[in-house]
């Protein structure tokens, strides 16, 4: 029986649901899907409405114009399923990218999309590859289909370390890379990519996360997929295009790896509202060189500060970066919320590092503000225990949103 968290309190009568918990529904709980706000909020309580919440890679633009037209336009009709909307977006999305109408999957999220695959390709015998530090949503999931997860360090300049990927895991099923990483918001090659497919052990399968690919000039490896290689590129609607909160990702891959995936979930009903928003952000041409150039913009100037006042960080082509706390990071998470900016998270092998989502302007010169008092000691916290980003991976919610340790 897993051993309760002593940091989330359980009331009386869910305690005893959770203890009558069936062994299905024990293992059912082992693959509930651990997602980027759980991620980066799951100590934060209480947030100030004023504050500045740059800790979960969120998209302060929110959607396009078009997008809240779209929304406010199809609001009437939300009685209906209309599921038409779905398949006019898979075609917008087939004639955008090349790639056939069959092999677009697309849901409420690429969360969901990357649990799938975790669940289609790994098992006792099958494990999942992946970076480290990186995005944790499929190493939470791996354990839960018995897969062994194998976290290989990133190179010197923070790429995915493909010859060691494949040197590491003769047995893998899935190799996860996220391209920009999360977190680091450094990229790996498309030849390091292609280097990695073509040398992979047979049966496997390469996912790559392009989530944060429109903030950067990495190239797609959507190619792979039109070449019929053994890989799945995941995209999303909550970064760039700033629907986070309207739920829309899509996956591209071989109709055969999509249907595997399909075994473990997908074909609900899409919200409305969120296909109708993604159709028209895909139709606005400036969308995404607009937002590209005003994160690149807001970045180069945190990063043009952080130069001239001698802190460390590590370079990103990403709406995020990893910036140096010189000591304990949660410390100075804490320190940052004292003053009501919200950043962080923690990878345990980078324990001196803290994720900065990249805001508006003058949210980062808030950030810049608070940092300063930070690091000259004006402003300090005591670091207590917490549970860190590795420990939340191992942690999953009961039907209660209660969280245990599994
Ligand atoms: C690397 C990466 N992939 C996928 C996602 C999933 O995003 P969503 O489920 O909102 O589409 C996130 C969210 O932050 C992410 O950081």
């Amino acid at each position: 029986m897993p051993a309760l968290d002593k940091d989330f309190t359980v009331p009386s009568a869910s305690r005893r649901s959770f203890l009558s918990l069936s062994a299905a529904a024990s293992a059912a709980l082992a693959l509930r899907v651990v997602t980027e706000p759980m991620l980066a909020r799951a100590r934060v309580k209480n947030v100030p409405v004023d504050a500045v919440r740059i800790d979960a890679n969120e998209n302060p633009l929110g959607p396009c114009a078009a997008a809240r037209e779209a929304v406010a336009a199809i609001a009437p009709q939300g009685g209906r399923y209309l599921d038409n909307l779905t398949d006019d977006l898979v075609k917008q999305i087939s004639a955008m990218e090349g790639v056939k109408t069959d092999c677009i999957a697309v849901q409420a999220g690429s969360t969901e999309l990357l649990h799938h695959a975790v669940c289609a390709f790994t098992s006792p015998q099958r494990s999942y590859v992946t970076a480290d530090p990186g995005f944790e949503a499929g190493m939470s999931i791996a354990p839960g289909m018995g897969a062994r997860v194998v976290k290989v360090p990133l190179t010197k300049s923070y790429a995915h370390d493909v010859k060691a990927m494949l040197a590491a895991a003769p047995d893998a099923g899935l190799f996860y890379v996220c391209n920009p990483n999360n977190p680091t918001g450094t990229l790996t090659s498309h030849a390091d990519i292609e280097y990695l497919v073509e040398n992979k052990p047979k049966g496997s399968v390469v996912m790559v996360d392009e989530a944060y690919i429109h903030f950067s000039d990495a190239t797609s490896v959507v190619d792979l997929v039109k070449a019929d290689k053994d890989v799945i590129v995941l995209r999303t609607f909550s970064k760039t295009f700033g629907m986070a909160g309207l739920r829309c990702g899509f996956a591209m891959a071989r109709q055969e790896l999509l249907e595997k995936m399909y075994a473990y979930g997908g074909g609900n009903f899409m919200p409305i509202t969120a296909m109708v928003a993604a159709s028209a952000s895909l139709k606005d041409a400036q969308l995404v060189p607009e937002r590209k150039r005003i994160n690149a913009q807001v970045r180069g100037e945190v990063f043009a500060w952080l130069d001239r006042n001698g802190y460390s960080y590590i370079p990103s082509q990403s709406n995020c970066f990893m910036l140096d706390t010189k000591g304990p990071a949660k410390a100075a998470i804490d320190a940052m919320a004292k003053q009501k900016v919200y950043i962080g998270r923690i990878w345990p092998v980078m324990p001196t590092y803290s994720r900065i989502t990249v805001g508006t302007a003058a949210e980062m010169e808030q950030f810049q503000a608070a940092w300063q008092k930070v690091m000259t000691g004006a402003v300090t916290a005591s670091v207590g225990a917490i549970p860190n980003a590795g420990e939340l991976g191992k942690r999953k919610r009961n039907l209660d949103g209660i969280v245990i340790r599994a």
